[in-house]
């Protein structure tokens, strides 16, 4: 059976980590994708697509932190999580990267608002973790693209099986709750169990990140 040891130790840690950081601190070091604040500069991060995989233990719980983020504020995110659960992360990352056109919502033509009005869109994606089943926890971070989870993500769910893991969705947005755009991810995740998810402004704090954290009712062995 998959264990959780090492992870109630890593949220110790984050609750520690989280009393100590000042308000609004930034993660540093971890941070995987910047720049960090809002608005968007609509540029493609610098993110590493590869899993930072460790062999793990028997006793090990596994954690994975796989996020998809066009401007960056969900790869810090992403990175606060990661360092926090001392986590393998993966940079979900679109076969043709997106350009500021792309991204330019207000254009009802841009590639972006053509992918997410169309049910059967499915980006393709220059890969998956290794060994995704192997996994015990995975946190699924995407950024609100009207209301939902950008197709990229969709893809990356259809392409890997994460076997029962649990599933931690989180998003950031402008102003726009999760919705049901963790619900509809939920409908491709086979037979993976999904927790509720949570909503970060860009700008959120590392404060903010780890006190979500410690409500977390993570799986007890
Ligand atoms: C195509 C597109 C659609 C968006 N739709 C929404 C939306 O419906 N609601 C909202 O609050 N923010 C929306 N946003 C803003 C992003 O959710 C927000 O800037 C997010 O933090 C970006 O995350 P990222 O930097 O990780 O890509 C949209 C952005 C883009 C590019």
């Amino acid at each position: 059976m998959k264990r959780f040891f090492s992870l109630l130790t890593s949220l110790l840690l984050a609750g520690t980590l989280a009393a100590c950081a000042e308000t609004g601190g930034q993660s540093g070091a971890s941070d995987p994708a910047s720049p960090a604040s809002e608005p968007q500069t609509f540029s493609s991060p610098e993110i590493s697509s590869e899993s930072q995989a460790e062999p793990a233990s028997e006793e090990e719980t596994r954690v994975l932190v796989a996020y998809f983020s066009a401007t960056g504020n969900t790869g810090r995110i992403a990175g606060i999580l990661q360092s926090a659960l001392d986590a393998d992360l993966f940079a979900i990352q679109p076969q043709e990267p997106y350009t500021e056109d792309d991204l330019n919502y207000s254009n009802d033509d841009c590639r972006a608002n053509q992918e997410q009005s169309d049910p059967d869109a499915r980006p393709a994606i220059t890969g998956t973790p290794d060994d995704p089943d192997s996994y015990d926890l995975v946190f699924l971070g995407y950024p609100i693209w009207w209301g939902g989870a950008p197709k990229v993500v969709y893809t990356f769910l259809e392409s890997c099986d994460f076997g029962d893991a649990v599933i931690v969705p989180f998003c950031t947005s402008g102003s726009s709750g999760i919705g049901s755009s963790a619900e509809d991810l939920h409908a491709l995740a086979g037979e993976a169990q999904w927790q509720e998810g949570r909503r970060f402004a860009g700008s959120a704090s590392e404060d903010e990140v780890l006190n979500w954290l410690e409500t977390l009712e993570l799986p007890a062995e």
